[in-house]
């Protein structure tokens, strides 16, 4: 059994496992699994039961229990270098959730998304729509290890987070999800498309309407381009008084 599983079981309080014997179908009695236990089908089998079983439970997860299990996940390579694990901050009930790509340096040192210089952006960038982190605003990365030296978070560390992110945002329940910046738009829209072409017009993020904007980081790099994240938070704000 792999980590993540053995861990999610252990959370949701569901050890040991109990399951039928593969191939004996008058199995007179289920196998008892323990965390040593040996494969009962082939390991690529077993590999895809596991990532589809665990993803199930993260799916029935609470809160408490998700937050618990993402702070012990070691599902992907990141975490063997980043100092801790950040969840994602503010009102659990918010309307607005703002999801970026990653933690970086400060974030990684202090467990919470956005507060280097660019989170300093971003609360400006509430301010000016009247909002303040933790009030109505949850904020969250794509992925929720630091990726060494700020790089983009490979396809696959998404991948592996992905599950975190879906259930963060099932229990949030936003109104509105804002993307901020090209990774964290592509992630959640699955697509390829240029951050040029993905603003300016409303997507769904399973039935919740998605607004693509800025990177505060980019927009700290290209002043010349806060005229269009003003734009796009003026329609989010438009949008959102329609909700
Ligand atoms: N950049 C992000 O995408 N997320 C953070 O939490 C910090 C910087």
């Amino acid at each position: 059994m792999n980590e993540r599983r053995k861990l999610i079981f252990k959370t949701l309080g569901l050890t040991p496992v109990w399951r039928l014997r593969a191939g004996i179908p008058d199995a007179p009695a289920p196998e008892v699994i323990t965390g040593n236990d040996s494969p009962v089908a082939d390991v690529s089998t077993q590999a895809a039961f596991s990532a589809e079983y665990s993803e199930a439970a993260i799916r029935r997860m609470n809160w408490e229990q998700l937050a618990e299990t993402v702070k012990n996940c070691t599902a992907c390579p990141l975490r063997k270098t980043c100092t801790q694990t950040v969840f994602g901050v503010g009102d659990k009930n918010a309307d607005w959730l703002y999801i970026g790509e990653g933690p970086g340096a400060r974030e990684d040192e202090l467990g919470e998304p956005f507060v280097g210089q660019a989170g300093k952006l971003l609360d400006n960038m509430l301010a000016a729509i009247h909002l303040r982190r933790g009030d109505n605003v949850y904020i969250t990365n794509i992925v929720k290890c630091r990726p060494p030296n700020n790089r983009n978070p490979s396809d696959s560390e998404a991948r592996q987070c992905e599950p975190y992110l879906a259930r963060q945002i099932a229990l949030i329940k936003p109104k509105l999800i804002i993307a901020l910046g090209k990774v964290a738009a592509q992630n959640l829209l699955n697509s390829d498309d240029s951050i040029a072409s993905l603003r300016g017009r409303v997507h769904q993020y399973s039935g919740i309407p998605l607004i693509v904007t800025y990177h505060p980081a980019y927009l700290l790099r290209a002043l010349h381009e806060k005229a269009k994240a003003w734009k796009d938070l003026c329609r989010a704000c438009e949008l959102m008084d329609t909700l």
